[in-house]
């Protein structure tokens, strides 16, 4: 695995096919099936100092601005996506410092500075998690929380066969695989599944203490959905996304 590499192959599908493909994975949205509405993982976040890892175009930082957070901060591999970040926040006159690095990478945000560090769908593509979730412990104030939501792992594993899902792939199979993501064929990334075990160790190992984690489906956004949707009838028998909330001891 040459991280350099996979910095180029996936800074280069953010920028050119990214969200305009996958469509937006935002708050109050964690993933297709999980509201913060409903969690209520963040509470109330006037006055407080934010900063999301793969922060995308800014529509999770807009939710946060809505909600009188005092600061948002926001970073991204893509320079595309920065870029609709800065477009979109400032549509609705939102002031937000956004960087453009690798997370795995020193890239100048303060350290002991923020309340809430959070990332939708982005912390998967780290390259080091270990190395990222320490950095992002160096971020956070002493009792600053870190919320973030990824694929389940066992939502990874499993493919449908007719009218059964089946197990392809090993839960413990981390290694490196490439992807086409585009219809056309023609986006690539480059990514690991980690075990859930890998985030916990590697959460724990950064000096956090996990205070909840979610990987239930809502019944409720459930039912507003086609039950034929192949995604919905994965969401009803096995988890599809999980967040953890972790806070910094
Ligand atoms: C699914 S999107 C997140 C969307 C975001 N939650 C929003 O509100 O728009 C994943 C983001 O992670 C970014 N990303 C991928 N690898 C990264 C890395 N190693 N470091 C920082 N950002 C990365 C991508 O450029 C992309 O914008």
């Amino acid at each position: 695995m040459n991280k350099d590499s996979i910095y180029k192959t996936n800074s280069f599908y953010w920028d050119t096919k990214g969200n305009d493909f996958l469509g937006a994975i935002v708050l109050p949205l964690y993933g297709a099936f999980v509201s913060e509405e409903k969690c209520q993982l963040f509470g109330d976040v006037s006055g407080k100092k934010m900063l999301e890892i793969g922060c995308g175009n800014g529509q999770s930082l807009k939710y946060h601005g809505d909600h009188k957070a005092s600061e948002l901060w926001g970073m991204d591999i893509s320079e595309k996506q920065i870029e609709k970040a800065t477009q979109h926040l400032s549509e609705y006159g939102l002031s937000a410092k956004l960087i453009c690095s690798p997370m795995e990478e020193e890239c100048g945000i303060p350290e002991d500075y923020f309340d809430f560090v959070y990332s939708i769908y982005a912390i998967g593509w780290t390259t080091d998690l270990e190395g990222t979730f320490s950095r992002i412990a160096s971020y956070l104030k002493k009792d600053g929380v870190f919320i973030f939501s990824w694929s389940h792992p066992i939502h990874k594993c499993v493919v449908r066969e007719n009218d059964m899902f089946t197990f392809n792939k090993s839960y413990f199979d981390d290694s490196w695989y490439s992807v086409p993501l585009d219809l056309a064929g023609e986006g690539v990334l480059t990514l690991a599944d980690y075990k859930l075990s890998t985030y916990v160790n590697a959460l724990a190992k950064a000096g956090f203490v996990i205070e909840q984690m979610i990987e239930e489906t809502d019944k409720e956004i459930l039912q507003l959905q086609d039950e034929n949707n192949d995604f919905a009838k994965r969401a009803k028998l096995f988890p599809v996304t999980f967040v953890i909330k972790a806070r910094k001891l």
